[in-house]
Parts: structure tokens; sequence; C-alpha cells
């Protein structure tokens, strides 16, 4: 049998799988048992999950994965509070259907419904789900403030409704829950400078945020050295660090359907994860988890974002849940 990854990390940092309820039953079930430490709600704990008609929770789905964690000491990530995607459209719209504008009214309005939102799952699940990934890809490096332009910021006219995120989640959830605050690409310096200054901020204005997620949805051919000079950087921050949805490309940019997965571009991806798992591990104690966006290839989001692609393979199994090069170059011992 193979050496279970949470065995070879043990000394180093928990590992984590974003799954769905598929992947709680069956062999998926055991191979995640075996290996993970960790879960994370890769779809079930969104807001179009969770509370798809106003008033209206849903947990069924979500429960199905945090009984299958708890029955196996698994810990659990929550992902996520606040996001401008998976989010049901009534959120945005007032009591006539149409938009929300950028009026005080309108701003307590979706503050109220963020708060009965929260209040609701942290009546749910307590101190069950370890940490939230209470605000999800609210960065945009390309505006001058690094906010992304979301719903969200149109509403408020800027990102005070990150802050009052975060203390909706401090005021709902116990003491011990943690705050994250979540992105991907923040291996890139412009990425990395507007969660660095967002943090700073949050920080400053006593804002309760604990940690920042690295999404880490990289490419076999992204240098593995930059996520490691951002996990440095934030350290001057002292919050939280965890790597939250990685996985590893096996296309070339803006690349469209291939025949089939090339070869060499699975020992290439192989040898990535070695040289990453290397950046991490010598960082392990500023991290709180390192967490895999999906169990085997034939499940990754990735198959169909942006564009349908067959022949992607990014994480650890293959469609048949065997290991590949990918598996082997995170227990390489050298
Ligand atoms: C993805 C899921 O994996 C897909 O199944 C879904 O269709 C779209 O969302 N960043 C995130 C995740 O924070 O929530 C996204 O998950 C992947 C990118």
């Amino acid at each position: 049998d193979l050496l279970p990854l949470k065995d070879f990390l043990a000394d180093d940092f928990p590992i984590g799988c974003a799954v769905e309820p598929a992947e709680v039953v069956g062999r998926p079930a055991e191979l995640l048992a075996l290996h993970f430490g960790q879960v994370t709600t890769g779809n079930q704990m969104k807001p179009d999950a969770i509370q798809p008609t106003e008033g209206v929770f849903d947990f069924t789905r979500a429960d199905q994965i945090v009984d299958f964690a708890e029955a196996n000491g698994m810990r659990i990530w929550g992902h996520t509070l606040l996001w401008h995607n998976q989010t049901p459209a009534w959120w945005f719209l007032d009591a006539d259907g149409a938009p929300l504008q950028n009026t005080r009214a309108h701003q307590r309005l979706i503050l109220d419904r963020l708060k009965a939102h929260v209040e609701a799952i942290a009546e749910h699940y307590g101190d069950r789900v370890w940490a939230w990934d209470v605000v999800n890809e609210v960065l945009d490096p390309e505006q001058t403030d690094g906010l992304r332009h979301s719903r969200w910021y149109e509403i408020f006219g800027g990102g005070k409704y990150i802050g009052e995120a975060f203390k909706i989640a401090r005021r709902a959830f116990p003491r011990c829950v943690k705050l994250f605050v979540n992105d991907y690409n923040t291996e890139f310096p412009d990425k990395r400078e507007a969660m660095y200054n967002l943090v700073q901020d949050l920080k400053r204005g006593r804002v309760p945020v604990d940690g920042i997620g690295h999404q880490a949805h990289v490419d076999y051919r992204r240098d593995p050295q930059l996520l490691g000079e951002s996990i440095d950087a934030f350290k001057r921050l002292r919050v939280l660090q965890a790597v939250t949805e990685l996985d590893v490309s096996v296309s070339d940019h803006m690349e469209e359907s291939l025949p089939a997965t090339p070869p060499e571009r699975l020992v290439a991806q192989g040898w990535y994860y070695n040289e990453l798992f290397a950046v991490l591990r010598e960082r392990a104690d500023d991290l709180e988890s390192v967490t895999m966006w999906g169990l085997y290839d034939a499940v990754s989001w990735l198959r169909n974002w942006p564009v349908s692609r067959p022949h992607e393979a990014p994480l650890f199994f293959d469609d048949r849940l065997q290991a590949k090069a990918a598996y082997w170059g995170v227990v390489d011992p050298t």
C-alpha cells in the first residue's frame, strides 16, 4: 500500500482535500481517509448551496461531508461565507426585484442578509468547522485600490463590506474558529501587494482577521519559489497562513482541448510538486495546512474551466484513483 500523504507530512502540516458528497462514499472515500487529515467543502458551503432562497437553509450536502470528516477524525475547513460567485440572485435584489443600489439602506439590507446567513451557519456548525474563508477573491490588482469591483464593492462604493463581514463572523462564531481572507494568484507580486495592503488595513482598523489563504491554482510552468516569497512577505503581518486550493494545471497558457494528457507533462508535474512541497515544507512553521482542490483528476474543476479540457490532470491521483508522478513528487524522500 502507498504511504499515506498525511503520515509523510506529519511533522509539517495537515494535508487537506476539497471534496463533494460523491467523494465521501465508496473507493474515493477510502482514498480520502487514507491520505488526508482535513477536508474543505468544495461547493457545498457556498452561499447558493446553503441558502438558495432567502430564509431557506439547506445543510444536507454540507453535512454529508462534515459527518464523514468527523467520523474519520479529519479537520474541516469552511468555504466560503462571502463571494461574488455562486451567490443566489436574490441576495443582490430589493423587495421589488430591482438591483441593490449604492445607498445606506441597501448597504444595511445586504449586511443584514449576510448576518442572518452567517448566524444560521454558526448555529448549525459552531466550532465544528475549524476555519472559514470569510471573504473569497475580493482583490483585483488591476484596480488602483487593489480591490475587486464586484457587486459587493459597488453597493458599498468601496471595500468597507470586507471588515464588516469579518466583524459579523467574529461575533457569530466561537473565538477558536479561525477567520481567513482567501484569494488566488497571491504568489504574484501584484496580488501579493494587494493582499498585504488589505490585511494591513484590516488589522490597523482592528478588524478580526486571523489568516490569509493562498488558493495556489498554479500551472506546471509557474515558478514554485514565488509562493514561498509571498509566505515570507506575509510573516510581517503576524497572521496565520494556509494553502487552500492547490492544483497544478498541465495546460499551457490559453490552451484549449488536447486529445490526451501529454505524458511528459505528467512527469514535469511530478517534479513541480516535488519542488513546490520543498518550498512549503521549509515553511511548515508558517502554514496551518495545505489543501488540494480535489481528490483525483476526473473530478477536478479544471476539466471544465475556463474551457472544456479533458486532458487536464492537476491532482495527485488519476481518473482510476491511481497515484501519479505528482504523488511521488511529494513523498519522494530526497
Ligand atoms: C470551483 C469548484 O471547484 C467548481 O466545481 C465550481 O463549478 C466553481 O467553483 N476558486 C475558489 C473555488 O475559491 O470556490 C472555486 O471552486 C475554484 C476557484
